[in-house]
């Protein structure tokens, strides 16, 4: 459970992991400040009650803090990763469990929660565990999508930057694939304003 007052310490605490990771990886940094942001209306707008608003705001904030734990040499390639990077990439969901548990603040298990399933798929398609529609906790289902936007509007160096007419379209096509369908609904009507 997160309550307020817990949720300004557990972020507090954990903010200096966030920076840490920003001196090694700033894009990543800055995508999580993005995503923490968009999960933060998203969730007023679906009305999450305060324990899980918070938990989400911790959650989406540090979603990727894992990739402190991922070699320069992957964490940093310019390129495409190869079958072999990518299962070292997709540890960073574990190892961000793992950090944000080991601070043992009130709350830390449920934004651990989050963080470690935002990859998993509502098809079953997703890591680290496969699980499947509302097998999910909801706050990872949130997480996956505003993470997706980020991460296909913004440019990498191996993709251009697409308009955002472009990635939501993308998004439709793997809604009730990739992502719960209820959910990308609510995000979209909130994205087109
Ligand atoms: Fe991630």
């Amino acid at each position: 459970m997160i309550k307020t007052d817990s949720y300004a310490l557990l972020s507090k605490y954990t903010q200096g992991l966030a920076v840490a990771l920003g001196y090694r990886d700033l894009m990543t940094r800055l995508h999580s400040e993005r995503v923490h942001s968009l999960c933060e209306e998203i969730g007023e707008r679906i009305g999450l009650d305060e324990e899980d608003f918070n938990a989400l705001r911790i959650g989406s904030w540090f979603h990727d803090i894992g990739k402190i734990g991922i070699p320069d040499a992957i964490l940093l390639k310019p390129d495409m990763f190869d079958a072999s990077e990518w299962e070292v990439m997709k540890r960073h969901s574990e190892i961000g469990e793992d950090i944000m548990i080991s601070t043992g603040l009130e709350g830390s298990e449920a934004a651990a929660r989050i963080i470690r399933h935002h990859h998993e798929h509502y098809d079953g398609g997703g890591y680290p565990d496969g699980l499947k529609g509302e097998e999910i906790p909801f706050c990872s289902r949130i997480v996956s999508i505003v993470d997706s936007y980020d991460a296909l509007a913004v440019t990498r160096s191996y993709h251009r930057a697409r308009s955002q007419e472009e990635v939501l379209e993308m998004m439709l096509r793997e809604s009730g694939i990739r992502y719960d369908p209820a959910i990308l609904e609510v995000f979209l009507e909130m994205v087109k304003g």
